[in-house]
Protein backbone atom coordinates (compact mmCIF):
# COMPACT_ATOMS: atom_id res chain seq x y z
CA UNK A 1 0.00 0.00 0.00
CA UNK A 2 2.28 2.33 1.03
CA UNK A 3 5.01 1.31 -1.73
CA UNK A 4 1.49 1.89 -4.35
CA UNK A 5 1.11 5.02 -2.91
CA UNK A 6 4.10 6.33 -3.42
CA UNK A 7 4.19 5.25 -6.72
CA UNK A 8 0.92 7.68 -7.03
CA UNK A 9 2.66 10.35 -6.04
CA UNK A 10 5.69 10.42 -8.05
CA UNK A 11 3.01 9.51 -11.18
CA UNK A 12 0.87 11.84 -10.34
CA UNK A 13 4.14 14.74 -10.01
CA UNK A 14 5.17 13.37 -13.45
CA UNK A 15 2.00 13.94 -15.14
CA UNK A 16 1.93 17.58 -14.11
CA UNK A 17 5.56 18.08 -14.44
CA UNK A 18 4.59 17.45 -18.15
CA UNK A 19 1.00 19.03 -18.51
CA UNK A 20 3.80 21.68 -17.19
CA UNK A 21 5.64 21.75 -19.78
CA UNK A 22 3.11 21.17 -22.53
CA UNK A 23 1.63 24.04 -21.28
CA UNK A 24 4.15 26.43 -20.86
CA UNK A 25 6.24 25.22 -24.69
CA UNK A 26 2.60 25.26 -26.53
CA UNK A 27 1.22 28.61 -25.34
CA UNK A 28 4.29 30.33 -24.82
CA UNK A 29 6.64 28.94 -27.21
CA UNK A 30 10.13 29.66 -25.59
CA UNK A 31 11.74 29.17 -22.58
CA UNK A 32 12.31 33.05 -20.32
CA UNK A 33 16.14 33.68 -20.34
CA UNK A 34 15.67 35.64 -17.03
CA UNK A 35 16.51 34.60 -13.71
CA UNK A 36 13.14 36.29 -12.26
CA UNK A 37 10.34 34.56 -15.33
CA UNK A 38 7.87 37.68 -14.52
CA UNK A 39 10.57 39.54 -15.84
CA UNK A 40 9.56 38.34 -19.74
CA UNK A 41 6.32 39.54 -19.31
CA UNK A 42 5.65 42.62 -21.75
CA UNK A 43 5.68 46.24 -20.11
CA UNK A 44 1.88 47.23 -20.58
CA UNK A 45 2.53 50.86 -18.53
CA UNK A 46 1.23 53.65 -20.28
CA UNK A 47 4.55 56.30 -20.60
CA UNK A 48 3.92 59.99 -19.90
CA UNK A 49 7.09 60.72 -20.78
CA UNK A 50 9.48 58.75 -23.28
CA UNK A 51 12.79 58.60 -23.71
CA UNK A 52 13.27 56.87 -27.18
CA UNK A 53 16.94 55.28 -27.22
CA UNK A 54 18.03 53.58 -30.37
CA UNK A 55 20.75 50.64 -29.32
CA UNK A 56 22.96 49.57 -31.99
CA UNK A 57 24.18 46.55 -29.94
CA UNK A 58 27.23 45.28 -27.95
CA UNK A 59 27.47 46.28 -24.09
CA UNK A 60 26.78 50.09 -24.00
CA UNK A 61 23.47 49.42 -22.47
CA UNK A 62 24.77 48.21 -18.86
CA UNK A 63 25.77 51.79 -18.94
CA UNK A 64 23.09 54.04 -19.90
CA UNK A 65 21.17 56.76 -17.66
CA UNK A 66 18.39 53.82 -16.49
CA UNK A 67 16.38 55.93 -14.34
CA UNK A 68 15.49 57.98 -17.96
CA UNK A 69 15.28 55.24 -20.26
CA UNK A 70 11.67 54.08 -21.79
CA UNK A 71 12.10 52.47 -25.07
CA UNK A 72 15.05 50.78 -26.33
CA UNK A 73 14.69 49.87 -30.68
CA UNK A 74 17.17 47.33 -30.67
CA UNK A 75 18.91 47.74 -33.67
CA UNK A 76 21.90 45.40 -32.81
CA UNK A 77 21.31 41.89 -32.28
CA UNK A 78 18.65 40.50 -29.93
CA UNK A 79 20.13 40.42 -26.65
CA UNK A 80 18.31 38.24 -23.82
CA UNK A 81 19.76 39.89 -21.06
CA UNK A 82 19.49 43.19 -22.15
CA UNK A 83 15.72 42.64 -22.57
CA UNK A 84 15.44 41.14 -18.84
CA UNK A 85 17.21 44.44 -17.62
CA UNK A 86 15.00 46.40 -19.05
CA UNK A 87 11.87 44.80 -18.10
CA UNK A 88 13.38 45.45 -14.13
CA UNK A 89 13.66 49.09 -15.33
CA UNK A 90 10.01 48.76 -16.70
CA UNK A 91 11.06 49.84 -20.33
CA UNK A 92 10.15 48.19 -23.43
CA UNK A 93 12.54 46.41 -25.52
CA UNK A 94 10.98 47.28 -29.26
CA UNK A 95 12.15 45.49 -32.73
CA UNK A 96 13.55 46.80 -35.60
CA UNK A 97 11.41 46.70 -38.66
CA UNK A 98 12.96 47.66 -42.34
CA UNK A 99 10.97 45.89 -45.49
CA UNK A 100 11.11 47.19 -49.11
CA UNK A 101 8.24 49.11 -49.09
CA UNK A 102 7.27 48.20 -53.20
CA UNK A 103 7.28 44.49 -51.85
CA UNK A 104 4.47 45.61 -49.34
CA UNK A 105 1.96 46.44 -51.99
CA UNK A 106 0.85 43.39 -51.95
CA UNK A 107 -1.55 42.77 -48.68
CA UNK A 108 -0.81 38.77 -48.47
CA UNK A 109 2.84 40.02 -48.17
CA UNK A 110 2.13 42.66 -45.89
CA UNK A 111 0.63 39.91 -43.67
CA UNK A 112 3.53 37.82 -43.95
CA UNK A 113 5.54 40.05 -43.06
CA UNK A 114 3.44 41.46 -40.15
CA UNK A 115 3.17 37.40 -38.73
CA UNK A 116 6.76 37.29 -38.82
CA UNK A 117 7.85 40.30 -36.78
CA UNK A 118 5.12 39.99 -34.24
CA UNK A 119 6.46 35.72 -33.98
CA UNK A 120 9.84 37.34 -33.39
CA UNK A 121 8.85 39.97 -31.04
CA UNK A 122 6.54 36.90 -29.14
CA UNK A 123 9.39 34.64 -28.80
CA UNK A 124 12.16 37.49 -27.72
CA UNK A 125 9.89 38.64 -25.39
CA UNK A 126 9.93 42.23 -26.72
CA UNK A 127 7.38 45.19 -26.23
CA UNK A 128 6.57 46.57 -30.22
CA UNK A 129 8.40 47.46 -33.06
CA UNK A 130 9.92 50.26 -34.68
CA UNK A 131 9.49 50.85 -38.12
CA UNK A 132 12.56 52.16 -39.90
CA UNK A 133 11.59 52.91 -43.51
CA UNK A 134 13.51 55.45 -44.76
CA UNK A 135 13.31 54.84 -48.29
CA UNK A 136 11.93 57.54 -51.54
CA UNK A 137 7.99 57.18 -52.03
CA UNK A 138 5.90 59.43 -54.26
CA UNK A 139 3.11 61.07 -53.28
CA UNK A 140 -0.45 59.61 -54.03
CA UNK A 141 1.71 56.52 -55.49
CA UNK A 142 0.77 52.47 -54.71
CA UNK A 143 3.80 52.65 -52.27
CA UNK A 144 2.45 56.19 -50.55
CA UNK A 145 -0.64 53.85 -49.48
CA UNK A 146 0.82 50.47 -48.97
CA UNK A 147 2.57 52.02 -46.54
CA UNK A 148 0.27 53.80 -44.24
CA UNK A 149 -1.33 50.00 -44.49
CA UNK A 150 1.32 48.51 -43.37
CA UNK A 151 1.77 50.65 -40.37
CA UNK A 152 -1.97 50.30 -39.57
CA UNK A 153 -1.52 46.44 -39.58
CA UNK A 154 1.52 46.46 -37.79
CA UNK A 155 -0.31 48.03 -35.39
CA UNK A 156 -3.40 46.02 -35.10
CA UNK A 157 -1.72 43.03 -34.63
CA UNK A 158 1.02 43.96 -32.05
CA UNK A 159 -1.46 45.38 -30.07
CA UNK A 160 -3.81 42.31 -30.40
CA UNK A 161 -1.06 40.08 -29.97
CA UNK A 162 0.84 41.51 -27.43
CA UNK A 163 -1.18 43.78 -24.97
CA UNK A 164 0.39 47.05 -24.35
CA UNK A 165 3.08 47.07 -26.95
CA UNK A 166 4.17 50.11 -28.53
CA UNK A 167 4.27 50.54 -32.42
CA UNK A 168 6.56 53.44 -33.65
CA UNK A 169 7.45 54.78 -37.21
CA UNK A 170 11.18 56.95 -37.67
CA UNK A 171 10.17 59.96 -40.13
CA UNK A 172 12.49 62.43 -41.40
CA UNK A 173 12.60 65.85 -39.95
CA UNK A 174 10.54 67.62 -42.00
CA UNK A 175 7.32 66.20 -43.31
CA UNK A 176 7.85 68.48 -46.75
CA UNK A 177 8.78 65.50 -49.22
CA UNK A 178 12.30 65.31 -47.56
CA UNK A 179 14.96 62.93 -49.13
CA UNK A 180 11.78 62.26 -51.11
CA UNK A 181 10.15 60.18 -48.14
CA UNK A 182 6.64 61.66 -49.30
CA UNK A 183 4.70 59.66 -47.26
CA UNK A 184 1.14 60.04 -45.40
CA UNK A 185 2.93 61.64 -42.44
CA UNK A 186 -1.02 62.29 -41.45
CA UNK A 187 -2.02 58.85 -41.68
CA UNK A 188 1.08 56.76 -40.84
CA UNK A 189 0.78 59.04 -37.30
CA UNK A 190 -2.87 58.33 -36.68
CA UNK A 191 -2.02 54.40 -37.17
CA UNK A 192 0.40 54.06 -34.47
CA UNK A 193 1.50 55.32 -31.27
CA UNK A 194 4.11 57.40 -31.83
CA UNK A 195 6.84 59.14 -35.19
CA UNK A 196 10.48 59.30 -33.60
CA UNK A 197 11.33 62.43 -35.64
CA UNK A 198 14.81 61.90 -36.67
CA UNK A 199 16.05 65.74 -36.13
CA UNK A 200 19.23 65.68 -37.94
CA UNK A 201 20.90 64.78 -40.85
CA UNK A 202 19.00 68.22 -41.65
CA UNK A 203 21.92 68.77 -44.64
CA UNK A 204 21.09 65.79 -46.58
CA UNK A 205 20.15 68.13 -49.12
CA UNK A 206 21.65 71.40 -49.41
CA UNK A 207 19.99 73.69 -52.04
CA UNK A 208 21.87 76.84 -51.12
CA UNK A 209 25.62 77.23 -50.45
CA UNK A 210 27.55 74.63 -50.55
CA UNK A 211 28.95 74.23 -47.25
CA UNK A 212 29.30 72.93 -43.82
CA UNK A 213 26.67 73.58 -41.25
CA UNK A 214 25.21 72.12 -39.05
CA UNK A 215 23.73 68.65 -38.38
CA UNK A 216 20.41 70.35 -36.72
CA UNK A 217 20.17 73.61 -36.12
CA UNK A 218 17.70 74.98 -34.18
CA UNK A 219 15.50 76.92 -36.47
CA UNK A 220 15.67 74.45 -39.12
CA UNK A 221 14.27 71.37 -36.14
CA UNK A 222 12.05 73.49 -34.80
CA UNK A 223 9.78 74.91 -38.11
CA UNK A 224 10.14 71.42 -38.89
CA UNK A 225 7.67 70.21 -35.65
CA UNK A 226 4.96 73.15 -36.39
CA UNK A 227 4.49 71.65 -40.14
CA UNK A 228 3.77 68.01 -38.48
CA UNK A 229 1.41 69.80 -35.95
CA UNK A 230 -0.20 72.07 -38.90
CA UNK A 231 -0.69 68.83 -40.74
CA UNK A 232 -3.06 67.94 -37.15
CA UNK A 233 -0.52 65.56 -36.00
CA UNK A 234 -1.66 64.89 -32.47
CA UNK A 235 1.78 66.50 -30.34
CA UNK A 236 1.53 63.54 -27.94
CA UNK A 237 2.82 61.56 -31.04
CA UNK A 238 5.45 62.81 -31.77
CA UNK A 239 8.96 61.90 -29.72
CA UNK A 240 12.07 64.63 -30.77
CA UNK A 241 15.00 62.85 -32.17
CA UNK A 242 18.39 64.44 -31.41
CA UNK A 243 21.70 63.57 -32.72
CA UNK A 244 24.53 62.44 -29.89
CA UNK A 245 26.85 62.62 -33.48
CA UNK A 246 28.43 64.89 -35.81
CA UNK A 247 29.91 65.37 -38.89
CA UNK A 248 33.76 65.91 -40.09
CA UNK A 249 34.06 68.26 -43.25
CA UNK A 250 36.70 68.38 -45.38
CA UNK A 251 37.10 71.64 -46.40
CA UNK A 252 37.86 72.54 -50.14
CA UNK A 253 38.44 76.21 -48.96
CA UNK A 254 38.83 77.43 -45.98
CA UNK A 255 37.73 81.66 -46.12
CA UNK A 256 38.65 84.67 -43.64
CA UNK A 257 35.85 84.18 -41.80
CA UNK A 258 35.78 80.41 -41.01
CA UNK A 259 33.40 79.09 -43.88
CA UNK A 260 33.86 75.70 -44.81
CA UNK A 261 33.32 74.94 -48.62
CA UNK A 262 32.52 71.33 -49.21
CA UNK A 263 32.54 69.15 -51.98
CA UNK A 264 29.39 68.87 -54.21
CA UNK A 265 28.13 65.45 -53.65
CA UNK A 266 24.41 64.84 -54.78
CA UNK A 267 21.35 63.18 -53.13
CA UNK A 268 18.04 62.63 -54.02
CA UNK A 269 17.62 65.73 -56.35
CA UNK A 270 19.82 68.21 -54.44
CA UNK A 271 23.40 69.24 -55.59
CA UNK A 272 25.29 68.97 -52.33
CA UNK A 273 24.53 66.93 -48.83
CA UNK A 274 26.51 66.24 -45.78
CA UNK A 275 27.03 62.96 -47.63
CA UNK A 276 30.30 65.00 -48.50
CA UNK A 277 31.35 64.84 -44.61
CA UNK A 278 31.81 61.68 -42.27
CA UNK A 279 29.36 61.07 -39.42
CA UNK A 280 31.50 60.76 -36.12
CA UNK A 281 30.74 60.19 -32.44
CA UNK A 282 30.17 62.63 -29.52
CA UNK A 283 32.70 60.35 -27.83
CA UNK A 284 35.43 60.91 -30.58
CA UNK A 285 34.75 64.62 -30.89
CA UNK A 286 35.16 65.43 -27.14
CA UNK A 287 38.97 63.85 -27.62
CA UNK A 288 39.23 66.28 -30.30
CA UNK A 289 37.76 69.17 -29.38
CA UNK A 290 40.34 71.14 -27.17
CA UNK A 291 43.46 70.46 -28.90
CA UNK A 292 41.81 71.38 -32.33
CA UNK A 293 43.10 74.84 -34.30
CA UNK A 294 39.65 76.65 -32.83
CA UNK A 295 38.15 75.01 -29.69
CA UNK A 296 34.71 75.26 -29.38
CA UNK A 297 32.98 77.78 -31.38
CA UNK A 298 28.89 78.20 -30.67
CA UNK A 299 26.89 79.18 -33.71
CA UNK A 300 24.66 81.92 -33.11
CA UNK A 301 22.65 81.68 -35.73
CA UNK A 302 22.07 77.71 -35.99
CA UNK A 303 22.89 77.60 -32.04
CA UNK A 304 25.00 74.89 -32.37
CA UNK A 305 28.77 74.48 -31.44
CA UNK A 306 31.77 73.20 -34.55
CA UNK A 307 35.63 73.44 -34.29
CA UNK A 308 38.09 73.68 -37.17
CA UNK A 309 41.03 71.00 -36.76
CA UNK A 310 44.07 70.59 -39.15
CA UNK A 311 44.25 66.85 -40.67
CA UNK A 312 48.02 65.20 -41.20
CA UNK A 313 48.39 66.24 -44.58
CA UNK A 314 47.25 70.01 -43.65
CA UNK A 315 43.30 70.25 -44.95
CA UNK A 316 41.30 72.06 -42.86
CA UNK A 317 38.17 70.25 -41.36
CA UNK A 318 35.14 71.23 -39.77
CA UNK A 319 33.14 69.74 -37.22
CA UNK A 320 29.53 70.26 -36.50
CA UNK A 321 27.83 68.56 -33.67
CA UNK A 322 25.41 68.53 -30.55
CA UNK A 323 26.34 69.10 -27.11
CA UNK A 324 24.31 69.69 -24.00
CA UNK A 325 23.92 73.70 -24.57
CA UNK A 326 22.37 73.20 -28.13
CA UNK A 327 20.62 69.90 -27.37
CA UNK A 328 18.46 71.66 -23.78
CA UNK A 329 17.40 74.71 -26.15
CA UNK A 330 16.00 72.00 -28.20
CA UNK A 331 14.68 70.04 -25.65
CA UNK A 332 12.85 72.94 -23.86
CA UNK A 333 10.30 72.90 -26.94
CA UNK A 334 9.42 69.24 -26.19
CA UNK A 335 7.74 70.71 -23.53
CA UNK A 336 6.72 73.82 -25.21
CA UNK A 337 5.63 72.00 -28.13
CA UNK A 338 3.53 69.06 -25.53
CA UNK A 339 5.78 66.47 -27.18
CA UNK A 340 5.66 62.84 -26.39
CA UNK A 341 9.27 62.69 -25.52
CA UNK A 342 12.67 62.33 -26.61
CA UNK A 343 15.41 60.16 -27.65
CA UNK A 344 18.39 60.03 -29.50
CA UNK A 345 20.89 58.39 -32.69
CA UNK A 346 22.31 56.53 -30.54
CA UNK A 347 22.71 55.17 -27.24
CA UNK A 348 26.39 53.58 -27.66
CA UNK A 349 28.06 56.89 -28.88
CA UNK A 350 28.98 58.13 -26.05
CA UNK A 351 32.16 57.74 -24.20
CA UNK A 352 31.21 55.09 -21.14
CA UNK A 353 34.72 54.60 -20.05
CA UNK A 354 35.72 55.44 -16.50
CA UNK A 355 37.33 58.21 -17.31
CA UNK A 356 36.11 60.98 -14.81
CA UNK A 357 36.02 63.82 -17.55
CA UNK A 358 34.10 61.53 -20.04
CA UNK A 359 31.73 60.29 -17.30
CA UNK A 360 30.80 63.64 -16.44
CA UNK A 361 30.09 64.82 -20.23
CA UNK A 362 28.44 61.21 -20.88
CA UNK A 363 26.09 62.35 -17.62
CA UNK A 364 25.42 65.78 -19.15
CA UNK A 365 24.45 64.32 -22.23
CA UNK A 366 21.95 62.24 -21.06
CA UNK A 367 20.90 65.11 -18.83
CA UNK A 368 20.42 67.55 -21.20
CA UNK A 369 17.51 65.47 -22.44
CA UNK A 370 15.85 65.50 -19.41
CA UNK A 371 15.75 69.50 -20.27
CA UNK A 372 12.25 68.31 -21.66
CA UNK A 373 10.35 66.93 -18.14
CA UNK A 374 12.37 69.00 -15.86
CA UNK A 375 10.32 71.63 -17.11
CA UNK A 376 7.14 70.12 -17.17
CA UNK A 377 7.32 68.79 -13.25
CA UNK A 378 8.43 72.19 -12.35
CA UNK A 379 6.70 74.06 -14.23
CA UNK A 380 9.32 76.93 -14.48
CA UNK A 381 10.38 77.87 -17.99
CA UNK A 382 14.19 76.62 -18.23
CA UNK A 383 16.53 79.87 -18.90
CA UNK A 384 16.75 79.48 -22.19
CA UNK A 385 13.39 80.36 -23.32
CA UNK A 386 13.50 83.47 -21.22
CA UNK A 387 16.05 84.64 -24.65
CA UNK A 388 14.47 85.88 -27.65
CA UNK A 389 14.30 83.22 -30.06
CA UNK A 390 13.42 83.73 -33.68
CA UNK A 391 11.51 80.48 -33.41
CA UNK A 392 9.19 82.37 -31.06
CA UNK A 393 8.70 85.16 -33.55
CA UNK A 394 7.76 82.81 -36.09
CA UNK A 395 5.21 80.72 -34.01
CA UNK A 396 3.16 83.60 -32.70
C1 LIG B 1 3.76 49.40 -14.10
O1 LIG B 1 2.56 48.80 -13.71
C2 LIG B 1 2.71 47.84 -12.67
C3 LIG B 1 1.38 47.16 -12.48
O2 LIG B 1 0.31 48.06 -12.55
C4 LIG B 1 3.21 48.57 -11.42
O3 LIG B 1 3.36 47.67 -10.37
C5 LIG B 1 4.54 49.22 -11.73
O4 LIG B 1 4.99 49.97 -10.63
C6 LIG B 1 4.44 50.12 -12.95
N1 LIG B 1 5.77 50.52 -13.32
C7 LIG B 1 6.06 51.77 -13.63
C8 LIG B 1 7.47 52.01 -14.05
O5 LIG B 1 5.25 52.68 -13.59
C1 LIG C 1 6.62 39.86 -51.93
O1 LIG C 1 7.81 40.10 -51.21
C2 LIG C 1 8.99 39.59 -51.78
C3 LIG C 1 10.14 39.93 -50.90
O2 LIG C 1 9.85 39.72 -49.57
C4 LIG C 1 9.19 40.13 -53.17
O3 LIG C 1 10.30 39.53 -53.76
C5 LIG C 1 7.96 39.89 -54.01
O4 LIG C 1 8.11 40.52 -55.25
C6 LIG C 1 6.73 40.44 -53.32
N1 LIG C 1 5.55 40.14 -54.07
C7 LIG C 1 4.75 41.08 -54.56
C8 LIG C 1 3.55 40.60 -55.35
O5 LIG C 1 4.95 42.26 -54.40
C1 LIG D 1 37.93 70.52 -22.65
O1 LIG D 1 37.75 71.83 -22.17
C2 LIG D 1 36.58 71.97 -21.38
C3 LIG D 1 36.38 73.44 -21.10
O2 LIG D 1 37.54 74.04 -20.62
C4 LIG D 1 36.75 71.15 -20.12
O3 LIG D 1 35.61 71.27 -19.29
C5 LIG D 1 36.93 69.69 -20.51
O4 LIG D 1 37.18 68.92 -19.38
C6 LIG D 1 38.08 69.53 -21.50
N1 LIG D 1 38.06 68.19 -22.03
C7 LIG D 1 39.03 67.34 -21.87
C8 LIG D 1 38.86 66.01 -22.51
O5 LIG D 1 40.03 67.62 -21.26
Amino acid sequence: MQHTGTMTAAARILFFTLLNALCFYGAFGDTCPCKEQELCQQIKNETKFEVFVFDVGGQAWRYYDWSKVTTIAAFGQYDPELMCFAHSKGARLVLKGDVSVSAMVDPTNRTTWIKEKVTLAKKQFMDGINIDIEQAVEDQSPEFFALTSLVKETTEAFHREIPGSQVSFDVAWSPKCIDKRCYDYKGIADACDLLFVMSYDEQSQIWGDCIAMANAPYDQTLTAYDQYIKMKIDPKKLVMGVPWYGYDYPCLSFSQAGVCSIQEVPFRGAPCSDAAGRQIPYSDMMKQVNSSMSGRIWDKKQQAPYYNYKAAGGQVHQVWYDDPQSISLKAAYVTKLGLRGIGMWNGNILDYSNNPVAQQQTQDMWDALMTARDTVSSGVAPESSSRPMPHDQQAT
